[in-house]
């Protein structure tokens, strides 16, 4: 059984896996060094030769128990006809949402558009260094992708009052966005995807009087299709208020923290599998800071099934040792 499915479905608690959100980035200068000759990030993530060898390179580096595959959130509106560039210090900037061009892309559309994503992950699984480790695959919540899709940018603190101004429309295409979700987790899982983990970065941003319809009723849909393919599903449902509440109502088969969970007030709450929570930032002090921080979290999810992982991205100006270290620890524990 490979590691994150020994916690995840046996509830091992004998061990803690480790990978690292957006481990295959620019912290590392093997990465650098290929983005630097791909100025265009879409290009470069729909070029299965470069992004599968990207993939692997923090795992040829360290001993980490899964690859996530490096694609992005955003080749979901791209795949659907919305345009997506990536802006050096600048972060995603998507074209205008035009309803009559995504309501005519079909499924075939679709998956032409995006299908060397695909061609990556099965060259990822095929792989044999990964024989004992899991192939991660993701994609953004619909609530996410409707913030990126709508606000065109990443959004600042909090969103305009206009942006729910148009319900019908904004319900019209989170229903879009759940069908072609659907179909990128199939072809991500019918390639070697072996774990879906759905990154819902804006959770936060939302009232509690509005996440039944825009966070609870289409998690759950996308939770029940990916538990009905036989695969485990991790939510990261990054600073909703209530952790608690979220996976009574979707029940996820693990839940990742971000890193203003409180770990001994969420153990008590939640049963199922969690994943996560360190700060990033640990990673930018030393070596002793880092050992404290991590063994907090070893020590009290100890007797829990735990995936060892951050509470959000790894930061660009990480030095890859402090990675090693990190493993090491984790690694040596118990
Ligand atoms: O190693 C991995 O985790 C796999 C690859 C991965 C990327 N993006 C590659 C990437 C994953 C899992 C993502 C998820 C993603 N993308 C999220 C959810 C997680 C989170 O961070 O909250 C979101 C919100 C996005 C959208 C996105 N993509 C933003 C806001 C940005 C710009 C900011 C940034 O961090 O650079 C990206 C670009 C992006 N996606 C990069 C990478 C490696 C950087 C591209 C570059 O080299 O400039």
């Amino acid at each position: 059984m490979k590691p994150l499915n020994k916690v995840i479905i046996n509830k091992d608690t004998s061990f803690n896996p480790i990978w690292i959100m957006r481990q295959a980035g620019r912290y590392l200068p093997e990465f650098r060094e290929i983005r630097k000759e791909n100025p265009n990030f879409i290009n470069l993530c729909l070029n299965d030769d470069l992004s599968s060898k990207i993939t692997l390179q923090p795992l040829k580096r360290f001993n980490l128990d899964a690859a996530i595959i490096f694609s992005d959130i955003l080749m979901l509106p791209y795949g659907i006809g919305q345009k997506v560039e990536f802006e050096k210090n600048f972060g995603p900037k998507l074209g205008e949402l035009n309803l009559d061009e995504i309501t005519k892309t079909d499924e075939v559309d679709f998956v032409e558009k995006i299908h060397r994503v695909y061609k990556a992950i099965k060259k990822v699984s095929l792989d044999t260094s990964l024989n004992n480790k899991n192939t991660i695959g993701f994609v953004g919540a619909p609530w996410t992708l409707l913030v990126y899709m709508i606000n065109q940018q990443s959004p600042k603190k909090s969103l305009k009052k206009e942006f729910f101004k148009d319900e019908f429309l904004i319900n019209r295409i989170l229903l879009i966005i759940e069908k072609f979700l659907k179909i990128h987790i199939k072809n991500q899982i019918d390639n070697g995807a072996n774990i879906i983990q759905i990154f819902d970065s804006w959770a936060g941003l939302l009232e509690e009087k509005d996440l039944p319809n825009y966070i609870y009723t289409p998690t759950l849909n996308l939770v029940n299709y990916v538990k009905s393919l036989n695969v485990p599903v991790i939510c990261f449902p990054r600073e909703i208020k209530n952790y608690k509440e979220f996976c009574d109502i979707v029940k996820p088969d693990a839940v990742s923290i971000d890193y203003n969970v409180d770990p001994k007030k969420i153990l008590k709450e939640i049963k199922i599998p969690i994943q996560g929570g360190l700060d990033p930032k640990i990673l930018l002090t030393d070596k002793e800071t880092l050992k404290k921080e991590a063994l907090n979290y070893l020590e009290i999810f100890k007797d829990h099934p735990y995936i060892f992982n951050l509470g959000h991205g790894i930061l660009p100006e990480t030095n890859p040792e402090m990675v090693e270290n990190l493993i090491k620890i984790v690694k040596d524990f118990k």
